[in-house]
């Protein structure tokens, strides 16, 4: 009776391990956040100064990589920055995997493509800024689902197409740079009603 009352202190170890194992897998966790860095290093085709050809190695932490940030309460990447890094590149759905993401800021390089759906993950997002690149298609209705966004800017890029009716969701959003783009019409009533917190909506491409 009491031989079939206790495990094996192996045994234990054994189903703990695949246990743990399986937790790790099914959350995201800084591995993940690694996963999708190396997924947007791999979609840049030119970098002309080597920094993520150098910087990005999988033998330091992404808490140390050029343009990365992490929080210090999970340590989860919190911050991209790859502004004017002159990469050229597409943005993979992967990014969308970063789920602490509260900055996202690829201004000012040669990005082309769409923006993919799977960012729309990013529900802690309060900044986006991919102005001054090559980025085409119309403007996802998506980012109108961001419920803490607070800045938005895609000046200076080939996006067509109508200002999506979601944008009136954008309850936070205190700017929004969308010049110079293949944009048709203007910019909908509801949007100036709904966004009354509104700074400005085109006079600086500083941020
Ligand atoms: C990567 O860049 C960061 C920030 O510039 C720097 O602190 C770090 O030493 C670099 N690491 C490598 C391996 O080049
Ligand atoms: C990351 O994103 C891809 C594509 O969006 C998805 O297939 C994958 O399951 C995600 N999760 C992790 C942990 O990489
Ligand atoms: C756009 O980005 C390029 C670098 O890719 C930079 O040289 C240029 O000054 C930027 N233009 C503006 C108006 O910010
Ligand atoms: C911008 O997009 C239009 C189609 O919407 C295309 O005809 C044009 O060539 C694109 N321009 C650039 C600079 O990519
Ligand atoms: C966002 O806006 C659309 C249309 O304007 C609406 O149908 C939808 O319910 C809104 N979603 C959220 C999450 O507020």
């Amino acid at each position: 009776m009491g031989k079939t009352g206790f495990l094996p202190p192996l045994m234990f170890l054994l189903i703990f391990t695949i246990f743990g194992t399986t937790l790790s897998s099914n959350s995201p966790t800084i591995t993940s956040d690694q996963r999708a860095l190396l997924a947007l290093k791999s979609r840049i085709t030119h970098d002309p100064h080597n920094l993520l050809a150098t910087n990005w190695s999988t033998s330091i932490s992404v808490c140390n990589w050029i343009g990365v940030t992490c929080g210090s309460k999970h340590h989860r990447v919190t911050v991209l920055d790859l502004s004017s890094m002159d990469l050229t590149g597409t943005i993979p759905s992967q990014l969308g995997n970063l789920s602490f993401l509260i900055l996202l800021r690829i201004c000012h390089n040669s990005f082309h493509g769409s923006l993919p759906t799977e960012l729309t993950s990013l529900h802690r997002l309060e900044y986006l800024s991919a102005g001054n690149n090559s980025f085409s298609g119309e403007i996802p209705s998506w980012f109108g689902y961001f419920p803490k966004l607070r800045g938005l800017s895609l000046y200076m890029n080939n996006f067509s197409g109508v200002i999506p009716s979601t944008f009136g969701n954008l309850s936070k959003l205190k700017i929004l740079l969308l010049y110079r783009n293949n944009l048709k019409g203007q910019i909908p009533k509801f949007i100036l009603l709904d966004m009354r917190q509104i700074e400005y909506m085109s006079s600086s491409s500083s941020y």
